[in-house]
Formats: C-alpha cells, structure tokens, sequence
C-alpha cells in the first residue's frame, strides 16, 4: 500500500510503485484534470506540482510522491475562489479545445512562484508545453497578467 497526498486529501492506494503519478491519479484516484498527450515528457499536458514545483506527471513514479503533496488543477482554487492564473487564462479565452490547458496552467502558476514578473523569453523557456491548437500568444497575455493580479505575490 501506498499512501499520498493529493490536494489536501491522503489516500491509501495498492499500486505498484513504479506506476507513473498521472495514471494513478487518473485510474486509481479518479483525478482527471491532467491529461495524457504523449507519455515521454515532452508535452506537458500532465503537468502537476509536487511539493509546488512542476512535474510531467507521465514520466515520474508514484512512489516518489511519497511523503510530498501533489497538487492537481483540481486542487488550485482556494474557498471556492480561482486561482489568479485560472482568472487570467478566463479574461483573456486562452482554452480552444483545452486538453492542454491544465497542463499550461499548472507550470504558469509554478512559473510565477519562481518568477513573479517573467518576460516574454522567460515564459516561453519555462512553458515548453505543447498546444495543438496553437493557443501560445494568448497564453503568454494571460501569464503577464496572471503576474500582475498577483503582483509579485503568488
Ligand atoms: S503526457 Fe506527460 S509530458 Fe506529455
Ligand atoms: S487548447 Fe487545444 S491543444 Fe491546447
């Protein structure tokens, strides 16, 4: 048995420990907000945080998220308010079809932690994510202004 924390919740699963993070969450725990696009950690689109920092939950073992806190886009809002990224992807319509966007959302907001005012180079070094549907300019407006809602403080 293992046991891991996910958005605030610990849970008791029998999984082997290899198994990557992302299909655990989404077989085993039902948490479906990260999606597969590729397996092999090029894409982005399982993106989650372990202890805050992003992770391309397709290719990280279970078993390392032991003792840490995962958070998943459905762990983001806090009391029922969005994150300020969330508003920000909302006031400028990023998503077109949105399988990558949880993905984009959680490694903005880890961006920002690290990075409370990125330029336009930064973004695009730190967002190597992939969207099919090419969402990046909109992506990098809503990164500016996700930085300036949170001003400095995210
Ligand atoms: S599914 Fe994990 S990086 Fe593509
Ligand atoms: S919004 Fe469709 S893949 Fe990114």
């Amino acid at each position: 048995m293992i046991s891991l924390s996910v958005n605030g919740q610990v849970h008791e699963i029998d999984v082997e420990p290899d198994k990557p993070l992302l299909w655990v969450l989404r077989e085993d725990l039902n948490v479906v907000g990260p999606k597969f696009g590729c397996g092999v950690s090029a894409c982005g689109a399982c993106t989650v945080h372990v202890e805050r920092s992003a992770v391309r939950s397709c290719s990280f073992a279970v078993a390392d998220a032991v003792g840490k806190t995962v958070v998943t886009i459905e762990g983001l809002s806090q009391d029922g308010q969005l994150h300020a990224v969330q508003r920000a992807w909302i006031e400028n319509q990023v998503p077109q079809c949105g399988y990558c966007q949880p993905g984009f959302i959680m490694a903005t907001v880890a961006l920002l932690r690290e990075n409370p005012k990125p330029s336009d180079t930064d973004i695009d070094d730190a967002l190597s994510n992939i969207c099919r549907c090419g969402t990046y300019s909109a992506i990098r407006r809503a990164v500016h202004r996700a930085a300036a809602i949170l001003g400095g403080a995210p």
